[in-house]
């Protein structure tokens, strides 16, 4: 058996008798007595938890992310360099980004700041925080309750990018790539492999493994149902699942990628995808979250589902015998249930190019614009030639058991010319395709009124863009111009 070791505040950590299902803000709270990291909601969704870890950017190169303590367990953490809010003034002098909060009166209560902080402190880091949208992006993960976001996002907006030339900025010179590890206390196992040999060798002899990567779907068994599992598998060292290419027109993104590197490079690439992901959780949720997460809880209001299924996506299987493929709209086979055999494990997704002459798009649609779970949404995709539609894939999540596509609405598409009335024939389809249930998010009606209208949408919206991006809307709260 292992110790977790790991790098904190610029101490180096060792542990051997926490349970693994220690959450990371648990235990910094608890056993280290570090109670500037707050506790909010306990599910990724207030922010006030917020540490930051080194990981790979979007080229692989270290990076600071921002991430949810709260749904980090503590031998995640193992051979990573972690900082608190707690370990960042130097020589007693304030970090820019916590001078920066004081001097635009960001805090009140103070309750949220010390994620604040930790969310504007990756931005300082980050190269490519060069629009207004990704200054949304980077913040919509934390809830403040009394100080008015304004102040907040001056300070955002001040030290985004600031890269100071510090330590910090000296230890992204380290390398962030995950450890081996087997960790054993309070009679339950964690096992992190690093190579898949290792991986199958550790489900062969543990019947009652349960594999792991983000841990944001997962985390919420540990802080709500207060679930110990005797068994956990992290993906997250096995460094083949955490590769992505682009060759001969596929896109092959590895399983345990996360989801804020996955966005950062398709934006110009799988416009769909990048456009699904805007509004996909919050940064320290899409900092953890995977696409492999995503696809294997087969939960039918999951966001990446409708857009890979549009995209004509396809899942590579892996077990101890080898790899299979299977085309990801035969993946999802009934309420939460893949069509992963005991043993398997989703190795990656692989997504074709939107050919020239293809209209694709994605929608969510939800409560709240940042920071929610959709009520539906789509991915809609149709290949015109010459005016007449050979192709058609209306994916639709929020509608059915599980993310599903409308394949009568496409039939009543495909070989008919592109037109309104097409679109109308199709619309009427989508009346009696799906029985969606009704709950707190959206009646049956609604999901389905909802579900037409985006087709109809999405007629009128690719006439003159084929893959539209996201315009941008600022916040609220924002301060334009005068005149502006
Ligand atoms: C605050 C918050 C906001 C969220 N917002 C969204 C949202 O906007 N849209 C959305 O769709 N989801 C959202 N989610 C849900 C969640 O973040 C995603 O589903 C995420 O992609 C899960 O990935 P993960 O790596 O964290 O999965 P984990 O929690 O690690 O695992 C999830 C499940 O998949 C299995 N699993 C994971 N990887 C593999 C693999 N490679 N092979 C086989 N099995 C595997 C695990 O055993 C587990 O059952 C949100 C969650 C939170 C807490
Ligand atoms: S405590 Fe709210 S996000 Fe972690
Ligand atoms: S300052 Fe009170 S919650 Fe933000």
């Amino acid at each position: 058996m292992d110790p977790i070791t790991f790098n904190l505040d610029g101490e180096q950590v060792v542990i051997t008798d926490h349970s693994p299902t220690t959450t990371a803000l648990q235990w910094l709270r608890g056993a280290q007595r570090k109670t500037g990291t707050k506790e909010g909601c306990a599910e990724g969704d207030c922010g006030a938890c917020t540490i930051a870890i080194l990981d790979h950017d979007a080229h692989g190169g270290p990076s600071w992310r921002s991430i949810n303590s709260c749904l980090v367990l503590v031998p995640m953490l193992h051979g990573r360099t972690v900082v608190t809010v707690e370990g960042l003034k130097t020589d007693g002098e304030l970090h820019p980004v916590q001078d920066a909060m004081v001097r635009h009166m960001g805090s009140q209560c103070g309750y949220c700041t010390p994620g604040v902080v930790m969310t504007m402190f990756e931005g300082c880091y980050r190269k490519d925080l060069d629009a207004d949208w990704k200054v949304d992006d980077q913040m919509c993960g934390t809830l403040c309750r009394c100080t008015g976001y304004r102040p907040i996002r001056d300070a955002a907006l001040e030290t985004k990018g600031l890269r100071p030339d510090d330590r910090f900025a000296a230890l992204e010179f380290s390398s962030p790539v995950p450890r081996d590890l087997t960790y054993v206390a309070a009679g339950q196992r964690y096992f992190q492999p690093s190579s898949t040999a290792a991986l199958f060798d550790v489900l062969a002899t543990n019947e009652d493994a349960r594999i792991v990567c983000g841990m944001t779907d997962l985390g919420l068994d540990v802080t709500k149902k207060h679930v110990a599992f005797p068994c956990l598998v992290s993906l997250e060292a096995i460094p083949e699942l955490r590769q992505m290419t682009h060759t001969d027109g596929v896109w092959r993104i590895g399983a345990t990628v996360p989801l804020s590197e996955v966005e950062d490079r398709v934006q110009d690439g799988l416009i769909p995808l990048a456009r699904m992901l805007r509004y996909f959780g919050a940064r320290q949720i899409k900092n953890r979250a995977t696409v492999g997460g995503n696809l294997c809880t087969a939960s039918p209001i999951g966001d990446l589902a409708p857009a890979l299924l549009a995209l004509g996506a396809t899942v590579v299987v892996l077990g101890a015998e080898g790899e299979r493929r299977v085309p990801l709209s035969e993946f999802f086979l009934e309420y939460r249930k893949t069509a992963l055999q005991p043993g398997e494990i989703l190795a990656a997704v692989e997504v074709p190019d939107v050919p020239a002459g293809a209209r694709c798009a994605t929608y969510k649609v939800s409560k709240r614009r940042e920071l929610d779970i959709s009520a539906v949404s789509a991915g809609l995709y149709v290949m015109v030639d010459d005016g007449t539609v050979t192709e058609a894939r209306l994916a639709f999540g929020g509608m059915a058991a599980t993310p599903a596509r409308a394949t009568s609405a496409e039939q009543a598409m495909v070989g008919q010319p592109w037109t309104h009335d097409t679109v109308e024939a199709a619309v009427a389809c989508l009346a009696t395709e799906f029985t969606p249930f009704s709950d707190h998010r959206g009646t049956a009606w609604y999901r389905t009124t909802v579900a037409q209208n985006l087709l109809r949408g999405f007629y009128e919206e690719t006439h003159t863009v084929r893959q539209p991006s996201l315009a941008y809307r600022h916040t609220g709260t924002v301060l334009t111009e005068a005149g502006a």
